[in-house]
C-alpha cells in the first residue's frame, strides 16, 4: 500500500494506516530527519485516543501512552532508537521488552538496532515529496 497525504490529510491518513496494520504490534518508521515520523505517530495517537501529551521522545527513548480500547485500558509505546548505537544499547534501554510486549510499538529510527524486531513488524517508509507532501509505503520487510 502506498499513498501520499499532507498535513491537511494526515488524519484520514493515519485512519487508513491502522486499517491497514490489522493485528500489527509493531510499526517500524523508516525515514530522514524531517520525513515526518514523529508528526505522523502523534496522528496515529490521536486517532486512538491516547490523552497524554505526545511530543517526540527526544530525551527519554521510551515513552508509554494510554488509551482506551473496547473499555479497557491499553498501553502503547513510543519508541525513538536515534540516540542508541546498536543493539546491545536497544536491550539495556529495554527496547526489546516493549517490543515483545504485546502492546502496540511506534518505533523511530528501527535500522539503530534491526537485529531485535520481531518477524511480523509493519513498516512504514516515509518520503519527502515536498515541503507539505509525503509519500507512505508499508510493507512486511
Ligand atoms: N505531510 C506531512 N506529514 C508530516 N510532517 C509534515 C508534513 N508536511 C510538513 N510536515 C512538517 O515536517 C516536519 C516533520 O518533522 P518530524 O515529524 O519531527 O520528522 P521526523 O520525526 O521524521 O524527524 C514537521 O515540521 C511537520 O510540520
Ligand atoms: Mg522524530
Amino acid at each position: 500500500m502506498e499513498f501520499h497525504f499532507s498535513l491537511d490529510t494526515i488524519k484520514e491518513a493515519a485512519e487508513k494506516l491502522w486499517d491497514a496494520a490489522g493485528n500489527a504490534r509493531v510499526l517500524a518508521f523508516h525515514g530522514q530527519m524531517g520525513a515526518g515520523k514523529t508528526t505522523f505517530i502523534h496522528a496515529l495517537c490521536q486517532e486512538k485516543g491516547v490523552k497524554d501529551t505526545v511530543g517526540s521522545p527526544t530525551f527519554s527513548i521510551i515513552n508509554e501512552y494510554a488509551y482506551t480500547e473496547n473499555g479497557l485500558i491499553q498501553r502503547m509505546f513510543h519508541l525513538d532508537l536515534y540516540r542508541l548505537k546498536n543493539e546491545e544499547e536497544a536491550l539495556q534501554a529495554g527496547v526489546e521488552d516493549c517490543l515483545y510486549s504485546g502492546n502496540i510499538c511506534l518505533v523511530e529510527w528501527p535500522e539503530k538496532a534491526p537485529g531485535i524486531f520481531p518477524e511480523d513488524t509493519l513498516h512504514v517508509y516515509l518520503d519527502i515529496i515536498d515541503s507539505t507532501h509525503r509519500k507512505l509505503r508499508i510493507a512486511y520487510k
